[in-house]
C-alpha cells in the first residue's frame, strides 16, 4: 500500500504567533517576525522585556508549564497559529508535545524526547557515539568513587559537566586534576546542581576555536544557517567565568563552505539518523557547539533551540520572511524554503549589569538606546535588542537581569561590525553597566 501523501499546510494569510520566552533572543526573533507581511497578532509573555512588549500584545498570564490547561485555552481563544519557543526549559517540559496540533496550531521546537539531546548530556553522548559523530570523548558517572578513579587515571585536562539543564552553569573546564575532583564532588556529593547533576559527564578538554552551528530541521530536510562565534567568558581576552554569552558575530570566516558541509555531513546527518532509528523525529532548531580541533570539527554539545546571543546576530542579517521559514520548518515543508543572509557581517555586544553572572544588580534606569541606534554609515545599522529590561517609571526602562541589552551592528565585515557595535554599546548607560570590548577580535587575529 502506498503511504498517504502529506497535505501541504499553507501559511495563514494573517498568522497569529505567540513567542515563548522573555529575553534578547526572543526580542530579535519578534523584531524579524514583525517584518513579515503575513504576521497577524504577535503575542508575548507578561514577563517579556520592554523591547518585546513594544512589538506585541501582552498575554493575560505568564506561561506556566504547570498550568497547561489555562494556556491551551488562551491559544485557542486567540487563534494562535504558530508558537515559537525560545527557552530549552519549555521544550524539556514537553511544551511541543502538548501544543503542537496541526493543522490548527504548530509549535516551532522539538518534542521532549527529541530535546533530550540538550537536557540529558549523558544520553546525547550515547547517541553521538552510536552514530560515530566526532565529539569530545568521555564517560558518565553517578557514583563519586568511579568518577574520582577515572579522573585519577587520566593525565590530560578534563571537563566536568552536569548532565541536566543548569542554565549554563553546570560545566567546569578544568586545568588540573584538583579542579576536576572538586567539580565532580560538588555535583555528586554536595549536589550543588540538584537532580540535574545526579549524573555527570567527564570528558576530554578540546582545544581550538569554538563555533556555533545552527540549522533548521523539519524531520527530513536540514537547512544550515550561517555559523556564528559566541564569546562565553566574562572578560576581555577570554578570561573569567563562563556566562550565557557576552557577544556573538556571524558569519565566522572559520566556517568556510567546506567546513560547514563537513559539519552537516559528519554531525547533523548522522545525529538525526540516529534519532530516527529510535523513532524520534526532530523538528525545530538544532544547534551544535563545535570545536575546530586539529583533528577536525568535534561536538561539545547540542542545543535544541536558537542560541542567545547568536540569534541577535543572525536575525540582524536574515533576508526575507522569517515567519514563512519557521512555518515551513514546523510544518515539515522546509524543502520549499529559501533562506539567505545579507552579505557583510553582524556583531552583537551584550551590555551587562554589575554582578553578572553571579548576582546582577537590577532596577537601574537605562538611557542611550536611541543614540546607540543612530550610529553607523549608509550601508550600516545598529539595533538594540532588549534582554534583561523591564518597564520603569516615566517610560524609562530599568534593568531586570544580568544581560541587559544586545547592541547589534551590521556592517561590511566582522571588523567593522565589531567596531560599530562596541562604539554603540558605549552609548548605553545605567549604573554598573559593562561589556566586552573585543567581541570579534579573536577570529580577526586568527586569520591575519
Ligand atoms: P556546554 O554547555 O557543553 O557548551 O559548555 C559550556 C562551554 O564550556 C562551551 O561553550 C565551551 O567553551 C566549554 N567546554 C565544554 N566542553 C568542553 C570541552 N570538552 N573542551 C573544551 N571546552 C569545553
Ligand atoms: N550562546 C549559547 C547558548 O545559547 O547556549
Amino acid at each position: 500500500m502506498s503511504k498517504p501523501k502529506n497535505h501541504p499546510l499553507p501559511l495563514p494569510a494573517k498568522c497569529n504567533v505567540f513567542i515563548a520566552g522573555t529575553g534578547g533572543r526572543e526580542h530579535a526573533l519578534a523584531w524579524k517576525l514583525k517584518q513579515s507581511p503575513r504576521i497577524g497578532k504577535l503575542w508575548v509573555d507578561p514577563k517579556a522585556n520592554v523591547g518585546l512588549r513594544q512589538l506585541g500584545e501582552v498575554c493575560p498570564q505568564s506561561l506556566d508549564p504547570k498550568n497547561k490547561f489555562h494556556f491551551k485555552r488562551f491559544l485557542e481563544k486567540e487563534s494562535i497559529h504558530l508558537v515559537v519557543v525560545g527557552p530549552e526549559t519549555l521544550l524539556a517540559a514537553g511544551f511541543a508535545d502538548e501544543y503542537h496540533d496541526p493543522p490548527n496550531r504548530l509549535v516551532l521546537g522539538p518534542t521532549k524526547s527529541a530535546s533530550k539531546l540538550e537536557w540529558d548530556k549523558a544520553w546525547c553522548k550515547q547517541v553521538l557515539r552510536s552514530a560515530g559523530v566526532p565529539m569530545a570523548e568521555g564517560r558518565s558517572f553517578t557514583q563519586l568513587d568511579g568518577a574520582l578513579n577515572y579522573i585519577n587515571s587520566r593525565e590530560d585536562p578534563l571537563v566536568v559537566k552536569a548532565t541536566g539543564l543548569c542554565a549554563g552553569k553546570g560545566v567546569t573546564v578544568c586545568d588540573n586534576k584538583a579542579q576536576a575532583i572538586a567539580a565532580a564532588t560538588a555535583a555528586l556529593d554536595a549536589k550543588v546542581y540538584g537532580d540535574a547533576g545526579a549524573t555527570i559527564v567527564i570528558e576530554e578538554r578540546l582545544h581550538g576555536q569554538e563555533i556555533s552551528v545552527l540549522a533548521l530541521v523539519d524531520g527530513k530536510t536540514i537547512w544550515m544557517l550561517d555559523a556564528c562565534q559566541d564569546h562565553k567568558q566574562l572578560g576581555d581576552g577570554d578570561i573569567g567565568p563562563n556566562t550565557g554569552g557576552m557577544g556573538a558575530y556571524s558569519p565566522t570566516p572559520l566556517a568556510t563552505n567546506d567546513v560547514l558541509r563537513m559539519i552537516e555531513r559528519d554531525v547533523f546527518v548522522p545525529t538525526l539518523d540516529a534519532l530516527r532509528r529510535e523513532e524520534i523525529e526532530f523538528r525545530g532548531v538544532l544547534f551544535a557547539g563545535i570545536i575546530l580541533t586539529h583533528g577536525g570539527p568535534k561536538v561539545l554539545e547540542f542545543n535544541c533551540r536558537f542560541g542567545d546571543p547568536e540569534t541577535q546576530s543572525l536575525m540582524a542579517r536574515w533576508r526575507g520572511d522569517l515567519l514563512e521559514s519557521l512555518w515551513l520548518t514546523a510544518s515539515g515543508q522546509l524543502d520549499q524554503a529559501n533562506i539567505s543572509f545579507d552579505s557583510g557581517a553582524s556583531c552583537c555586544v551584550v551590555v551587562c549589569a554589575a554582578g553578572y553572572p553571579v548576582k546582577p544588580q537590577i532596577g537601574h534606569p537605562i538611557s542611550g538606546i536611541d543614540s546607540a541606534q543612530s550610529l553607523g554609515g549608509a550601508q550600516e545599522k545598529v539595533i538594540c535588542f532588549h534582554a534583561g529590561t523591564a518597564p520603569g517609571n516615566a517610560a524609562v526602562p530599568i534593568t531586570s537581569g544580568g544581560r541587559v541589552i544586545g547592541v547589534t551592528a551590521v556592517a561590511a565585515d566582522v571588523a567593522q561590525a565589531s567596531r560599530l557595535a562596541t562604539q554603540a554599546a558605549a552609548k548605553i548607560h545605567f549604573e554598573g553597566a559593562f561589556f566586552r570590548h573585543d567581541i570579534g577580535s579573536r577570529v580577526q587575529k586568527s586569520i591575519v
